[in-house]
């Protein structure tokens, strides 16, 4: 992934991805906040969960790489930091990291992992759901045709990294977290309107290969491509969504 690269907008993300964190909500129960603890939101994104964490009474802070989600949040009145997840060098200070829907973004995983580990106080739990092996894969495949018959190598323009259950629960472990659960669910997901603007905001990274002039062509080419295989016969797009959610603890 040389030249993926995805930005974000506030905005658009509030008008079309917001299901996201709405189906969020129970890795939230998941991490069962408590008042007082202090828990780090790792790629908050506009800060929607993290507002849900925040009304358990614990001192949340969410952390993104996104300087324009960073102002959407600090807009919600939440304490927010804009940084890579790479960078990240809070030592012994949570005593949860929660994240939602963000770290198929980060890469590599295990350097994330690591930097989560030393985050987290000893006894601190990691609480996490992202997208896992096979996400997406049937939008996936039509991005990297439609890149392909231009002549453009799909792979350098490709920003998720999906893990299986077995090779988190490795990569995890060998961070030197305890694995509590691993688990690898499918989850087809109603997109609330046309797999258009699902694209325009989640797939930019791949749209960014080719001229500005041609981007509505290649969405037309990939909704084309994808309709026999996404579109229900209730008139809905169902996207493919795998979810890799996991809780794991730092020993004491
Ligand atoms: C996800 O949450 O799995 C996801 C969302 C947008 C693009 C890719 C993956």
């Amino acid at each position: 992934m040389i030249n993926a690269q995805q930005s974000w907008s506030p905005e658009t993300y509030l008008r079309h991805g917001v299901f996201v964190s709405l189906l969020g909500e129970p890795v939230v129960q998941i991490l069962a906040p408590k008042a007082g603890e202090r828990i780090l939101d790792l790629g908050c994104g506009e800060g929607i969960l993290t507002d849900k964490i925040v009304a358990s009474g614990a001192d949340v802070l969410g952390m993104d790489n996104s300087a324009d989600q960073i102002e959407g949040a600090q807009h919600r009145g939440l304490k927010v930091v804009c940084m890579d997840a790479l960078e990240m060098k809070f030592d012994n200070e949570f005593d949860a990291v929660f994240s939602n829907a963000a770290l198929h973004w980060m890469s590599p995983l295990s350097k994330v992992f690591e930097n989560v580990y030393r985050a987290l106080k000893p006894g601190g739990r990691f609480v996490a759901e992202m997208g896992g092996a096979g996400n997406i894969q049937t939008i996936r495949m039509a991005l990297y045709n439609a890149l392909m018959r231009r002549g453009i190598d799909p792979a350098q323009y490709d920003p998720w990294s999906y893990l299986g259950d077995s090779s988190a629960k490795m990569m995890l472990q060998r961070a030197g977290f305890e694995t509590r659960s691993v688990t690898l669910i499918r989850r087809p997901t109603d997109l609330p309107g046309d797999i258009g603007p699902w694209l325009e905001t989640f797939a930019g990274s791949f749209m960014q290969a080719v001229p500005e002039n041609e981007h509505a062509q290649m969405i037309d080419e990939v909704r084309d491509a994808l309709q026999p295989h996404l579109f229900d016969p209730y008139n809905k797009w169902v996207a493919d969504y795998v979810r890799l959610r996991f809780k794991v603890v730092k020993p004491v």
